[in-house]
């Protein structure tokens, strides 16, 4: 039974939401090996939390944080090399995502957004709940941008997500196909969001200070070590910063992750980096336990998630449930389009990885 029947204010519920369900994921336990949010399971060293304590101490908790987080601003900026005033952050990428939609759809003229899939669902979810149009063009079979189908799809569209290593897939998709399609679309708003850029080869990232005005480069903090503070950001041209920030509520960052988040870039980026590598090492190693599933195949990932494909048609939600029972938890993917017959499993720690070494060859001896 629906929970708004008999209110007689719910007819005033915004009427795109009927189609939507809500984006929830369970409280995990933390006992259990949690491979299935591609969060950085690398633990912070004492020496780092012990600093971040500090830093938590010596918050005013009676005042207000900076309206719009200036000198996190300011200091991404630097590393970008451009004006802080081309930064906007938000309350995870999340947030940014729904500012630039909020930003460039209007009341009776929503708007078009373009999306490959599959991919990082809240693009086409916050879309949905402004009404836009989403147009969600399949990727190829090799899980590469279809350029014919991308094309067409842009012909009159508003904006354009690109996740780059993609979210489910890992796919690190052709730069020179993408910069195409920005320079032969100039009034499709592109973001190319690098969420998951620590984990792929050095030199992927497409972001360049003098990219076209219809390019918006996205980033967080969530994918490398920080997703407890809820920090995600964009760099995009000054007149859509200046829209973003008309459409942002002010103080939208607190001061406890702008603070946290500012210690841990300026005093312990060397210890980040530390953790990034040890997950692209992990990651090696995950693609060896995942190899040996009779009948697998491994796919090739720039991100902290792995793909494996399994032989049988219901292999998936079964070897799903058979982990979480042993305490190793994966996400089942299968029934996205591509991905038939595929987990998503994220890189975990060493220790995580050999607990599901072991799960794996009960389970598989116990199907036998
Ligand atoms: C591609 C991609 N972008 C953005 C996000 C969300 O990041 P945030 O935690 O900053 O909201 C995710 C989360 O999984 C993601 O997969």
């Amino acid at each position: 039974m629906s929970t708004d029947e008999g209110l007689p204010w719910a007819q005033h519920l915004r009427s795109t939401l009927g189609a939507l369900s809500i984006y929830d994921v369970p409280p995990a336990d933390a006992t259990a090996a949690r491979m299935h949010a591609n969060e950085c399971a690398e633990p912070w060293p004492a020496e780092v939390m012990d600093a971040l304590a500090e830093v938590v101490r010596s918050l005013e908790l009676g005042r207000y944080p900076d309206t719009s987080g200036r000198a996190l601003r300011t200091l991404l900026a630097r590393r970008h090399g451009c004006d802080p005033e081309r930064v906007v952050l938000g309350n995870g990428s999340d947030e940014v995502i729904a500012l630039l939609l909020l930003a460039l759809s209007s009341p009776g003229r929503p708007g078009v957004v373009v999306t490959p899939d599959p991919t990082f669902v809240m693009y086409g979810h916050t879309a949905r709940v402004l009404g836009m149009e989403v147009r969600e063009v399949m990727l190829t079979e090799e899980l590469e941008l279809d350029g014919p189908a991308m094309h067409q799809a842009l012909v009159g569209a508003t904006l354009c997500f690109l996740a780059r290593p993609n979210n489910p897939t890992g796919s690190l998709w052709d730069a020179a196909l993408i910069r195409e399609l920005e320079r032969e679309h100039p009034e499709v708003v592109f973001v190319i969001d690098e969420a998951y850029l620590g984990f792929a080869p050095p030199g992927s990232s497409l972001w360049d200070a003098a990219a076209p005005s219809n390019q918006v480069h996205m980033g967080t903090l969530s994918k490398v070590g920080l997703a407890a503070l809820r920090v995600g950001y964009c760099i995009a041209h000054p007149a859509l910063t200046r829209a973003m920030n008309k459409v942002r509520h002010p103080y939208n960052v607190s001061q406890t992750s702008l603070s946290l988040a500012q210690t841990v870039l300026e005093r312990f980026g060397p210890v980040q980096e530390a953790m990034l590598a040890r997950t692209r090492a992990n990651r090696e190693q995950l693609v060896e336990v995942l190899g040996r599933i009779p009948g697998a195949r491994v796919l090739p990932s720039a991100g902290n998630m792995v793909l494996v494909r399994l032989p049988g048609e219901d292999d998936a939600p079964r070897l799903r449930e058979r982990l979480a029972a042993a305490g190793v938890l994966v996400k089942d993917v299968s029934r996205l389009p591509r991905l038939e017959r595929c987990l998503r499993v994220s890189v975990g720690t060493r220790e995580e990885i050999e607990r599901l070494a072991a799960a794996l060859s009960t389970v598989v001896a116990g199907s036998r």
